[in-house]
């Protein structure tokens, strides 16, 4: 009955180049602790086309290109997280865009202890569920219920 009420989101997580080597176990485990389910999970290099499609809300600001070299640089690990409230949820365990603002107002949170600076801020998370759609899609593809393959995967073997 409670799953009427509070239906479980997804949303899209991201471990950013930059917190691969030495955070990604850390945020793993955090991922578990804070309740998520982790539904899919791949590690990949972004192409420029992938990431500049990623990132197309941000096409016209100035840091878009750095941005897109930035996400393009090594490998990602992509997430795709269920849980009650999931969308806001994460972005709560994430913490704000600076991490210099993420260090005053939630200390605890993963862009205060990993991020680097505002650009190298060492997770994403989907900003509202139509987001999160849309760039599950893009990353994933259409995921195959029987197997769990996805149409990406298909498509690049
Ligand atoms: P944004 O969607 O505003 O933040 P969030 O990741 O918290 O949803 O920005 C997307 C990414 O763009 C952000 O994670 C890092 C980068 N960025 C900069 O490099 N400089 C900036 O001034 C801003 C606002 C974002």
């Amino acid at each position: 009955e409670i799953d009427f009420f509070f239906p479980h989101e997804e949303t899209l997580a991201v471990i950013k180049p930059d917190a691969m080597g030495e955070h990604k176990e850390t945020i793993l485990a955090e991922v578990e602790a804070g309740g998520f389910t982790v539904t899919q999970m791949k590690e990949m290099v972004l192409s420029r086309e992938m990431a500049e499609q990623f990132y197309k809300e941000h096409q016209s600001k100035p840091f878009f290109n750095q941005l897109v070299d930035f996400m393009c640089r090594g490998p990602c690990l992509m997430l795709i997280l269920s849980k009650v409230n999931a969308v806001e949820e994460w972005r709560a365990m994430m913490g704000p865009t600076d991490p210099a603002e993420a260090r005053n107002m939630a200390a605890n949170s993963l862009r205060a202890r990993f991020a680097k600076d505002i650009l190298q801020n060492s997770v994403h998370g989907s900003s509202d569920c139509q987001h999160a759609r849309d760039k599950i899609h893009l990353i994933f593809g259409e995921v195959d219920p029987e197997t769990g393959a996805d149409s990406q995967a298909e498509m690049s073997s």
